[in-house]
């Protein structure tokens, strides 16, 4: 059992007010709130030892350079890599994939073909259409059925030896829905593919471990596991980063450098040009050692809790539709009132210190397959309590009343 009050005790943003309300922050999908120790940490490194790494002889360059790079290890352990080059530390998850959605523009051809799953974030998406339009492969798409799971028979038919690449995310940021990525990956590999996993939703749930997946690219952001924005993960498995070209050129990079040829540095510095997000790094290191304190399977099971509990809340009041109805489900809620705008219902539970997400969350596609602008997204953290979404529950059903 967790002590959710000790735990509330660790995050002093959820002693704030909002509108002249207790804050009830329910938008941890697009980013989950800081702990003390965190934030403890973020001041230390400006406060102690704020400097340059990888670079000078000085005291300060060395210390900061010997805790990015625990950070390194420490993200290497938690996603279980097998080596710890084959940790990149990037700005963040739209930052990974795009390292991998460009660097295979110099690994395919026209006619190849790339598989992503209909559930994703533009994040996921955009990238990967670039690639296509710069090689000439084509894109196909798996859909996904009214309850937001994959049609994984219709992924069968997609898959062939013309596939290099697939990719889909571990859990919707948009429906919840955990996707069967193991079998999604043992499929792609079955045909020679590569697979990105995106998990941006799914780090702040489960813990991944990217060597029993056998994944080749896993990637996510620090800001969703309670550590900083602007710093994230890129996982490559050795063999494939060191087949991608770099993708930003710029110091640190390098191995040796004149005006006739430059050479590369070997991994992971190969991806990692300018100065890093140095503080971010090392706050990331410490935010997944807070939540690896606290245990990931309490944190699953309890959120699986909220999820249970909210559903059954928000599900009786009239009129409510929640999307995404998915049998292995994160704690997100996404739903809608009728035809009432998602955004008027997320103002007017702004106004009483409720934060949700409202709009098309960045997945477009998946707005369109079920023919609504946007939906209203509750997404539920292991901070989170019950007494909360009794507040939302509360704060939505006046929204319906106001605006009926
Ligand atoms: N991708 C984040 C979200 O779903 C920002 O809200």
């Amino acid at each position: 059992m967790l002590d959710i009050q000790k735990i509330r005790a660790d995050f002093p943003i959820l002693n704030e007010e909002v509108n002249g309300k207790p804050l009830v922050y329910f938008d941890n999908a697009a980013t989950s709130q800081t702990p003390q120790v965190v934030i403890d940490a973020i001041v230390e490194y400006y406060s102690k030892y704020n400097a340059n790494i990888h670079r000078g002889v000085h005291t300060l360059s060395q210390v900061a350079t010997d805790a990015y790079e625990q950070a390194r290890l420490k993200v290497q352990k938690h996603f279980n890599a097998k080596k710890s080059y084959e940790v990149i530390l990037t700005a963040g998850t739209t930052h990974s994939i795009n390292i991998v959605a460009t660097g295979f523009t110099a690994l395919l051809k026209e006619g190849d073909e790339i598989i992503v799953s209909a559930l994703e974030h533009h994040s996921n998406i955009v990238p990967w259409q670039m690639l296509c339009e710069r090689v000439g492969a084509v894109l196909k798409v798996i859909p996904f059925n009214e309850a937001g799971e994959l049609q994984m028979d219709v992924y069968d038919t997609l898959l062939s030896d013309k596939t290099k690449l697939v990719f889909t995310n571990h859990i919707s940021n948009a429906l919840g829905t955990i996707n069967p990525i193991k079998e999604i990956i043992d499929k792609a590999h079955a045909v020679g593919a590569a697979v990105l996993i995106d998990g941006a939703q799914a780090c702040p749930h489960i813990k991944p471990d990217v060597q029993e997946l056998d994944v080749d690219f896993y990637v996510a952001s620090a800001h969703k596991l309670c550590g900083p924005t602007g710093v994230g993960l890129l996982y490559g498995k050795e063999e494939w980063l060191n087949k991608l070209p770099p993708y930003q050129g710029g110091g640190e990079m390098i191995e040796t450098v004149t005006f006739e040829k430059t050479t590369y540095a070997g991994l992971p510095h190969k991806f990692e040009a300018g100065t890093p997000n140095i503080c971010g790094g090392i706050a990331f290191g410490v935010a997944l050692d807070y939540m690896n304190g606290i245990g990931f399977d309490k944190i699953g099971a309890y959120e699986q809790e909220l999820l249970d509990y909210g559903t059954e809340q928000l599900s009786q009041i009239e009129g409510l539709r929640i999307y995404g109805t998915s049998k292995n489900k994160a704690s997100v809620i996404s739903f809608n009132i009728g035809d009432i705008h998602p955004f008027d219902i997320g103002s007017i539970l702004d106004k009483l210190g409720v934060a949700v997400r409202t709009g098309h969350h960045c997945a477009q596609p998946i707005m369109n397959t079920y023919g609504i602008p946007g939906t209203v997204r509750a997404s539920f953290s292991f901070y989170n309590t019950k007494e909360e979404i009794d507040v939302l529950v509360a704060a939505v059903k006046k929204a319906q009343m106001m605006l009926s």
